[in-house]
């Protein structure tokens, strides 16, 4: 039998008897499909071992097509590959946004693309029930050890591995625009309590020093990641309420350095570039006259966080 032959088979048995039955059914195994289809895709770009024109040509598309459809997904999971300067280099959060991401009465809260569990720490410690859901095995065991009281899962956005309306609040910290937010918003709302609280936070590095802007500028010559911080989100959510939290990230010349190896633009960046960029910034912090010499470094960031509520 042919593939073509065998895939009608595959969907004429799964939708047999129709209707929306037989439409959720369909829609289920095609996911899961296209999930494991990412998944190879995944396997051989990571391996090297197919170009996009090949990839494109075995999917049935064109080169463009497939990079496409999958070079941002890859880029949102690139993340693993660079886990320990992501764990060493990225900044935390503020102690004050967890009393202002989640309302008071919210006991079960979800991390959502909880990384190495930065913000998830600090939910634990606020005495919450933290459940951590990450797609990523790299980050994820790094988040395992890093909170054990926490419940660790692997899921993304698209599929998140809890029952409907179990926890009060959704937390997605740095994560939001990685998401394919016409799948994650219905499932989002779905594992949300009635009246339950979805909070978008991001770390926005404050250039307002000249020699934070001059690190910026090193980080975006060669692309520059354009994301909306303060995103409005469809039905079923309500109105949003936005908040900002200046603070400072104590860290090192060492901590810059892995902060900057951790961007997932950084890590997509051909070796010998991603090397020159990595040096640059290690001679700014040498030789600027706010930096040089100095062990530690306080670098200014702006927390902004984004609040709705379901229904
Ligand atoms: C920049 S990191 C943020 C991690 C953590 N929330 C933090 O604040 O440090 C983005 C995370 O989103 C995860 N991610 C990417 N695509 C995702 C998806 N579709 N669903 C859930 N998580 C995703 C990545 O694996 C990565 O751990």
């Amino acid at each position: 039998m042919n593939t073509d032959d065998l895939g009608q088979r595959v969907a004429d048995d799964v939708a047999d008897g129709g209707g929306l039955d037989g439409l959720r059914r369909l829609s289920g195994v095609i996911a899961a499909l296209e999930e494991r289809r990412t998944g190879l895709v995944e396997e051989l770009r990571r391996g090297k071992a197919a170009t996009w024109e090949e990839i494109g040509r075995a999917c049935g598309m064109t080169r463009q097509g497939a990079t496409r459809r999958w070079a941002g997904r890859l880029q949102a999971r690139s993340f693993g590959v660079a886990a320990d300067s992501y764990q060493h280099g990225r900044p935390g959060y503020p102690q004050a946004l967890i009393g202002s991401a989640v309302p008071r009465e919210a006991r079960k809260v979800l991390d959502l693309g909880a990384g190495t569990g930065k913000l998830t720490r600090l939910l634990v410690e606020a005495g919450l029930d933290v459940v951590a859901v990450e797609p990523d095995e790299g980050m994820r065991a790094r988040l395992a050890a890093a909170v054990p009281k926490a419940a660790v899962r692997a899921g993304s956005a698209e599929h998140i591995p809890l029952p409907d309306g179990s926890v009060d609040t959704v937390v997605v910290a740095q994560a939001w625009h990685w998401f394919d937010q016409a799948a994650a918003v219905p499932e989002i709302a779905r594992v949300l309590a009635p009246g339950g609280t979805l909070a978008l936070v991001w770390n926005v590095r404050d250039e307002s020093q000249p020699w934070a802007a001059e690190l910026g500028a090193l980080m975006h010559r060669s692309t520059r990641q354009q994301i909306d911080t303060a995103p409005l989100l469809p039905a079923p959510f309500g109105t949003p309420e936005r908040l900002e939290i200046r603070w400072e990230h104590p860290t090192t010349p060492a901590g810059i350095i892995d902060m900057v190896a951790s961007r997932s633009y950084v890590i997509a960046l051909p070796e010998a570039e991603r090397a020159r960029l990595l040096a640059d910034v290690e001679q700014l912090l040498a030789t600027h006259p706010d930096l040089a010499g100095r062990e530690r470094i306080a670098m200014p960031y702006v927390t902004r966080c984004t609040r709705v509520r379901l229904g």
